[in-house]
């Protein structure tokens, strides 16, 4: 067996985790035609295949426009529990034994769907996908950073009455113009009502969105973070603090943040001693789920077996699972 086929197959039979991941993002186009024509939603497309050549991005936001209107097909409780049953059905199926998910309740509130909805949806999947294959989850309700601060607080409301299903905020959408000290005070109320912090930062953005990030909206995680290297003294920061970066590899491909895989910036970063990680971010629309992300990078950058079992681990230990669970899947590894 080769060094690739060996890599491969590790990567396939290891237990792993996965802490960035849109749940609308893993909406495929079969699913999306089947749901438009459920709900008699108006698409822009023909056919699947039409969907899929529509995937074409030259930057974040040229693909959050496709994204928003591919999530026009989810209005009721059942649609987000397909949607989210889809997904777990393809964590079984790559191996991914717990999983954090991001879900953007504001896409979803503007079109009259009811939050509840949405979430319980969500939470029944996730539910189903423990009692019949053990794989643990959290969600992250995520504020769009385009929109103003002062609405976000209404959703952060609704989540007060899910905080058994909610772990924690995120913030998402499109970065440039929109600073992380934009949403300071939402942040704050939502520390003080105990959820957890994380931001998307550094995708496309400036290194000082990763610095705000941690020192305004108090982060635990950085969602992307690829641009820290323009910084050392971030660079140092984040070692300092431990501070993960969910890295999403295919994703930062398909909005041309790299020309290609093979000069994306991962390697450096992990040779940097920073605790990075591979997810998926939307793979229904950036072409790969887990494993064909961590396959694909590690054939293009060239990763060592130990590399690999590093950003698996990296993984376990970044995720908001308690020390007990986490102990437990690092010794599998
Ligand atoms: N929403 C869904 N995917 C996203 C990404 N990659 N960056 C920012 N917001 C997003
Ligand atoms: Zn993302």
């Amino acid at each position: 067996m080769n060094n690739l086929d060996l890599i491969t197959n590790f990567i396939k039979k290891t237990p792993k985790s996965e802490l960035h991941l849109h749940i609308e993002g893993s909406l495929e186009p079969e699913l999306m035609f089947k749901l438009s024509k459920r709900n008699k939603i108006d698409i822009a497309f023909n056919s699947v295949d039409e969907i899929r050549a529509a995937y074409n991005f030259s930057n974040l936001d040229s693909f959050l426009k496709i994204y928003y209107e591919g999530s026009n097909v989810l209005i009721t409780e059942e649609d987000f529990f397909d949607l989210t049953w889809e997904y777990v059905l393809r964590c079984k199926k790559d191996n991914i034994v717990h999983t954090e998910i991001f879900f953007d309740p504001q896409s979803h509130l503007e079109r009259g769907v009811k939050f509840d909805d949405v979430i319980n949806g969500i939470h029944n999947a996730l539910k189903k996908g423990h009692s019949e294959f053990g794989i643990t989850s959290k969600i992250i309700m995520c504020f769009l950073r385009h929109l103003d601060e002062e609405p976000c607080f209404k959703v952060l409301n609704h989540a007060l009455r899910h905080k058994d299903k909610i772990i924690g905020v995120g913030l998402d959408s499109s970065e440039k113009g929109n600073p992380p000290k934009k949403f300071e005070r939402l942040f704050n109320a939502a520390i003080k009502e105990n959820f957890l912090t994380v931001a998307h930062a550094g995708e496309e953005g400036p290194p000082e969105y990763i610095w705000d990030s941690i020192n305004i909206l108090k982060v635990k995680r950085i969602d992307h973070g690829v641009q820290c290297l323009k910084d050392e003294k971030l660079v140092e920061t984040l070692k300092e603090k431990n501070i993960p970066l969910t890295v999403c590899p295919l994703s930062n491909i398909k909005l041309c943040v790299f020309d290609k895989l093979e000069n994306h910036n991962l390697k450096k970063m992990l040779n940097k001693g920073l605790r990075v990680m591979v997810n998926s971010d939307d793979p229904a629309y950036f072409g790969g789920y887990l494993n064909t992300n961590l396959i694909e990078t590690s054939k293009a950058l060239n990763l060592d077996l130990d590399e690999v079992k590093v950003l698996i681990q990296n993984s376990f230990k970044s995720s908001f699972l308690d020390e007990n669970s986490k102990n437990n899947w690092l010794s599998k590894i």
